[in-house]
């Protein structure tokens, strides 16, 4: 006999998480994407923006698309031009409201440091309210794993122009953070020069700094060198700190140092190869709602 109620309640423990889901089941699902980049500020830096666009709709036809700029700064810029963006809780709280029960929210960011910490406990936040977003399920940025730098390097490689000639050096301008993912950018140039040993990457705000790619250009005896943003945008970095002509862009300290320099404006979201690496993170997100 007590052997049966024992079972009775047994039974009765492992129904009970089937039928607080039920209660909630009531609604329609609805599944959407929520993209989340840093933002940018430069109209012609926002093609990029552009491109994981028109891709995403492409690849996940029907599914609502929606985005948000993690950057305030850039938000408020925006908002006194009249165009107002979505931070990534505002994103949230309207994707609530308008009744969606799934979302994947896709990082565009290039690493996974703090833009990508701070997107992951908002997220979390907005899981689960009562007749809120059931199921919330984040994308990985960029660079997350071995097997993404491996990726991500032969994209780098095949999309240097093809008129570089034989001597000319690569230096990829990453962002940079106080954050340990930081230690991604030198394990992204240790993979590259596997590849191809005259390819730099440093950064404007982390390490290595230009002064440490300075130093490796000259030890090469390297005479020039092509300047490309590793960052999705070819925002201000790219345009002022990278190419631009004041003292102390990373173009003018390297023709000091007689190197010849080549810019390339380009952001990594510009390019579909990269494009795709984001959207087979966003995919397997999207698997898992
Ligand atoms: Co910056």
């Amino acid at each position: 006999m007590q052997k049966k109620i024992i079972s009775f309640l047994f039974i009765v423990l492992l129904l009970l998480p089937a039928l607080a889901l039920a209660h909630g089941h009531d609604r329609p699902e609805k599944k959407g994407i929520l993209l989340v980049a840093f933002g940018s500020s430069v109209p012609e830096a926002r093609v990029s923006f552009e491109n994981i666009d028109k891709t995403v709709k492409a690849t996940f036809q029907g599914m609502p698309v929606r985005w948000a700029y993690t950057s305030a700064i850039i938000r408020n810029k925006l908002a006194k031009q009249g165009e107002v963006l979505d931070s990534v809780a505002m994103a949230l709280a309207k994707m609530t409201d308008d009744g969606f029960t799934q979302v994947a929210v896709q990082s565009l960011h290039t690493i996974r440091g703090e833009e990508y910490d701070d997107l992951a406990r908002t997220a979390k936040a907005f899981e689960g309210m009562p007749n809120g977003i059931q199921h919330i399920v984040l994308g990985a940025p960029m660079i997350s794993s071995q097997k993404d730098i491996e990726a991500v390097a032969q994209a780098v490689v095949s999309n240097i122009p093809k008129h570089r000639k034989p001597g000319e050096a690569v230096v990829l301008m990453g962002h940079g953070t106080p954050h340990p993912s930081n230690a991604f950018y030198a394990a992204m140039m240790f993979n590259l020069q596997k590849i191809d040993p005259n390819i730099y990457v440093g950064t404007v705000e982390g390490s290595p700094e230009i002064g440490d790619i300075q130093a490796m250009l000259k030890k090469n005896n390297v005479k020039s060198a092509y300047l490309i943003p590793f960052m999705s945008v070819a925002g201000d970095h790219a345009r002022n700190d990278m190419a631009g002509d004041e003292d102390d862009s990373w173009k003018s300290i390297l023709t000091k140092a007689g190197i010849d320099c080549k810019t390339v404006l380009k952001g990594t979201a510009e390019y579909d190869n990269m494009v795709a690496i984001w959207v087979k993170h966003l995919t397997q997100a999207v698997a898992h709602l």
